[in-house]
């Protein structure tokens, strides 16, 4: 029965190295053209499905150089899409983007999760993706989205799992250069299990929100069927590497 012992991973905190922000971003937009467009892809088509009839403010919250924000906007023409991010040069990356590609429903703005910048229930979506597990303080960001989000405002937010199997996380290690699979090993350890955000939800009064695998429905499948049998990642499954904190809206 040895082999199905899990071990139990504590959880590291990880800091977004701040000291090199250039570099960072641009270390972080190669990973985004190789491997993590597609996930922007899946999660804005999967986002905006339950969005159908609604405006207003979506806030993408560590939005990094923002290609969540911009897969959101063209989808969602009614919303302003904010990508919020603590770093400057990220931010500025995401302006200039969303300016190449003529995408104008957007802002970028520079604020920590911790202090979110809106009014109350001035939002009508929270998204992210691959950010939590820079938290200092998940339950302070978490009473933070409560405090801003609308009257059944919708939020859904995606990131690495720490109980996602070695095999996998490997694997995936594997298709990286040096340094990205160095800070992906990082990230997983960082990350929380289903287990400890569901405590962590449970805390926050957020009405109907779940934590759950990451899983797409199998329209966002098709839609998006080009390009994952073309990405380096095809055939591993989302939910097995990644959790999402979805629900609102009702
Ligand atoms: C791994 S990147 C993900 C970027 C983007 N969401 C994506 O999927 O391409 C994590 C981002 O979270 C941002 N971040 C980390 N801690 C933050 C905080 N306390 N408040 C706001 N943003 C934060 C970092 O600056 C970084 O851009």
């Amino acid at each position: 029965m040895g082999g199905l012992v899990m071990e139990r991973k504590e959880r590291i905190e990880e800091e977004f190295e701040l000291g090199d922000e250039g570099e960072a971003v641009q270390e972080y937009e190669a990973l985004t053209d190789d491997f993590l467009h597609i996930t922007a892809s899946l999660i804005a088509d999967e986002v905006a499905q339950s969005l159908k009839g609604r405006a207003g403010v979506a806030v993408d919250l560590g939005a990094g150089p923002g290609s969540l924000v911009m897969e959101m906007a063209v989808r969602l023409p009614q919303f302003l899409v904010i990508g919020l991010d603590i770093s400057l040069p990220m931010a500025q990356r995401g302006r200039e983007r969303a300016r190449a590609a003529g995408v104008e429903n957007v802002a970028f703005v520079v604020a920590d999760v911790h202090q979110l910048p809106f009014k109350s229930k001035f939002v009508e979506v929270i998204v992210s993706h691959g950010s939590m597990h820079h938290w200092r303080r998940v339950d302070i960001a978490l009473a933070e989205i409560r405090q801003v989000l609308a009257e059944k405002g919708f939020i859904y937010m995606s990131d690495l799992r720490r109980d996602a199997p070695d095999a996998v996380v490997q694997k995936i290690a594997a298709l990286l250069n040096e340094r990205q699979a160095r800070a992906f090993l990082n990230s997983v350890r960082a990350a929380y299990t289903i287990e400890e955000l569901s405590t962590l939800v449970e805390g926050a009064d957020l009405g109907h929100v779940r934590v759950e695998p990451e899983d797409f429905s199998r329209r966002t499948i098709m839609r998006n069927i080009e390009d994952l049998r073309r990405s380096p990642m095809r055939g591993m499954r989302q939910a097995t590497t990644n959790l999402r904190l979805v629900g609102g809206g009702d």
